[in-house]
């Protein structure tokens, strides 16, 4: 969900939502209550995690959004936000009550943030709006104390925005792209881990897992061996002032797309050679038109509905094809059950495309980004991400 561009946050998914809070029983959950619990989960490779390194498990399986807890303030008040690749700055407290029902409990059940309550607040008295592709708020800055959960001690003095006032948000929204000296004029949250010693660089990894896997998993400092099968590949960030909206972010150049249908034979689409940035932010991946509705007509869908999805039949999900990706020496391969997004609505299953048109903004979603793993590193010098498929299935 990068700021300020015209990118869809599709809405109609509200199926989805309830699974937030079918995550595993955990003892902090009082029987009935809704609660989603995210366990920290500890590295395994000590090698190449560094010790202090942080691992947030996303949800389990909502395909519409991850999310992560943070603990703010003193004593600590806990609060779901959307993890976002595609915006810089971490808010929380949405207005829920103007929201419709189903979205008002969900938002309701992220929590909120009482400055009021926490002894480690200060209020910096400035604000700001934050727009979105959906959405937007107005924030106030306030600076507190701010843990991962699990994490031995909290960050001090880390500013973040509390919402007086949002539209069409229905959690806070932790963004994690770029910061201090790209886009913001004071250390975000993941400059902050670094400089505050909660990390040894300044780098995240994501693994938002299969639909099969249900679970993912982002790391800050540091990687996941469980999460991915084959060598990390480096791309070139593309400059912002390369970039296509000039702003900092993980763009970077794909090759090309093709598809592999079940017959093994691949077509590589036309005009494909472009620049595309990672957003977790984003369930769809935003495609130039042209491009989408060719392969949309090769899903028997030539064109969008009124609503910009490409309806497919189900039965699609289910055989075995995949849609490529290429990046330098790497080919991500979606396989068709990932890229298709079935939802229910009652008794009726329907399933679209995970794609959508967009001339102006073209960005790789949850429905690539489920498909591989990506690392994030920064540094005042040189930017880099690193990708691999996760699906052992498709590395070749
Ligand atoms: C969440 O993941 C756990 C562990 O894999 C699984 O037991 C549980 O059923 C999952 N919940 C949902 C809603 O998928
Ligand atoms: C925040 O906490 C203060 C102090 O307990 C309380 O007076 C106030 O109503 C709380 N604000 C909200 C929005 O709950
Ligand atoms: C944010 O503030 C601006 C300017 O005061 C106002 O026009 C807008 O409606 C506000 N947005 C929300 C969501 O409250
Ligand atoms: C982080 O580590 C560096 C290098 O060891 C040290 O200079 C700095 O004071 C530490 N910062 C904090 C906040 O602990
Ligand atoms: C796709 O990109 C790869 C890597 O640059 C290249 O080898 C391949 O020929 C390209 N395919 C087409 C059809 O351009
Ligand atoms: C590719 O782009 C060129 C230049 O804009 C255009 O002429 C051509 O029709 C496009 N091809 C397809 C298949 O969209």
């Amino acid at each position: 969900m990068p700021s300020m561009a015209s990118t869809l946050r599709l809405q109609p998914l509200l199926a989805a939502i309830g699974y937030l809070f079918l995550g595993t029983a955990d003892a902090q959950c009082s029987a009935g209550e809704p609660c989603h619990h995210m366990p920290i989960i500890h590295s395994t490779n000590e090698k190449i995690l560094s010790k202090r390194a942080v691992e947030v498990q996303l949800t389990n399986r909502t395909d519409i959004a991850y999310y992560t807890a943070l603990n703010i303030g003193t004593p600590a008040q806990q609060v779901y936000v959307q993890l976002d690749t595609g915006s810089f700055e971490l808010w929380v407290n949405p207005t829920c009550s103007t929201l419709s029902a189903s979205d008002k409990a969900f938002c309701d059940a992220t929590g909120s943030y009482n400055k009021s309550l926490s002894s480690t607040a200060t209020s910096l008295k400035s604000g700001k709006k934050l727009a979105y592709g959906l959405g937007e708020t107005n924030i106030t800055y306030v600076e507190d104390s701010i843990a991962l959960p699990g994490a031995s001690e909290a960050m001090t003095q880390v500013q973040f925005g509390v919402s007086d006032s949002s539209s069409d948000e229905f959690a806070g929204i932790l963004g994690i792209g770029y910061g201090k000296g790209y886009t913001t004029t004071y250390p975000n949250f993941v400059d902050q881990l670094a400089l505050q010693n909660q990390t040894s660089v300044k780098a995240f990894s994501v693994g938002l897992g299969s639909k099969t896997e249900q679970e993912g998993a982002i790391v800050f400092g540091g990687v996941d061996t469980s999460k991915f099968a084959g060598k990390l590949e480096t791309l070139d960030i593309v400059p912002a002032a390369d970039s296509p909206d000039g702003v900092p972010r993980y763009w970077v150049s794909m090759n090309n797309m093709s598809l592999t249908p079940p017959s093994g034979v691949t077509k590589t689409y036309a005009n494909t050679s472009i620049d595309v940035f990672f957003d977790t932010g984003a369930t769809l991946t935003l495609l130039p038109a042209a491009v989408a509705n060719a392969i949309g007509e090769d899903f028997g869908a030539a064109e969008a509905d009124a609503s910009g999805y490409y309806n497919v039949d189900c039965s699609l999900a289910s055989i075995d094809g995949t849609v490529n990706f290429e990046f330098g020496g790497l080919t991500v391969k979606v396989p068709y059950n990932e890229f298709i997004r079935t939802t229910r609505s009652g008794s009726t299953t329907t399933c679209v495309l995970g794609i959508t048109a967009s001339d102006s903004f073209t960005l790789l979603g949850d429905t690539f980004l489920r498909s591989a793993y990506g690392e994030f590193l920064s540094s005042s010098f040189r930017l880099t991400l690193v990708l691999v498929p996760s699906n052992t299935k498709t590395v070749h």
